[in-house]
């Protein structure tokens, strides 16, 4: 039987404070540094999850809601949401806090997908990921239209077999 592990178990928590070197010339954050940060994080969530080594395979879509200001603490939270074959769709969270002013945003949202591999970077299963909490479940049930989608997108579907997202517009 396929081993099973709780989405929780890949939880991780990240702190950055934005430097200089982190910043454009209106000294802002730059969304390239975010997004490095992201994928750490993300990795690292998926590395939990199936103790191997992990690539990247997709992004999704990253807005960039506001501008996030040089000293701002950022927080970036990641689980893993679900476990296909040997892919792990990731969920990561970006928090932007000023701690002087006492404010504290969420600033971003985002899924990324990483495939487990082995020491010759061929794909290789991981377990099963089990959602507890409300929101975990959601999350795990939303995560096989998230993959049909990314799938057409890459050019690794057909529309047409896409059977979880085409229920979607057939109600
Ligand atoms: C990701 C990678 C391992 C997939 O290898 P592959 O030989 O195409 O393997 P497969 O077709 O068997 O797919 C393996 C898994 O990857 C998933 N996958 C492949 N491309 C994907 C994409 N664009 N988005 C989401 N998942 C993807 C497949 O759905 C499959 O998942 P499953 O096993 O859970 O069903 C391979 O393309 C790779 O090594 N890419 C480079 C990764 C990398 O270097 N990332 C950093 C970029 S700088």
């Amino acid at each position: 039987m396929r081993k099973q592990k709780t989405v929780k178990e890949s939880y991780v928590r990240m702190t950055e404070l934005v430097l200089p070197n982190d910043t454009n010339t209106l000294h802002n954050l730059m969304g390239g540094r975010m997004m490095h940060w992201m994928d750490i994080v993300s990795a690292i969530a998926a590395q939990k999850h199936s103790n191997r080594i992990v690539v990247t395979a997709s992004v999704d879509n990253v807005s960039f809601r506001e501008s996030i200001k040089l000293g701002n603490v950022i927080t970036l939270e990641a689980q893993v949401t679900r476990a296909f074959s040997s892919s792990m769709e990731v969920h990561i969270t970006v928090w932007a806090e000023d701690i002087p002013s006492g404010t504290k945003v969420k600033s971003n949202e985002a899924y990324f997908t990483f495939v487990a591999v082995d020491q010759s970077g061929n794909p290789i299963d991981v377990p099963e990921a089990v959602p507890e909490t409300d929101d975990e479940k959601e999350k795990f049930a939303g995560a096989l239209r998230r993959r049909q989608l990314r799938l057409i997108l890459g050019g690794r579907m057909k529309p047409d077999d896409a059977t979880e997202l085409k229920s979607l517009f057939e109600q």
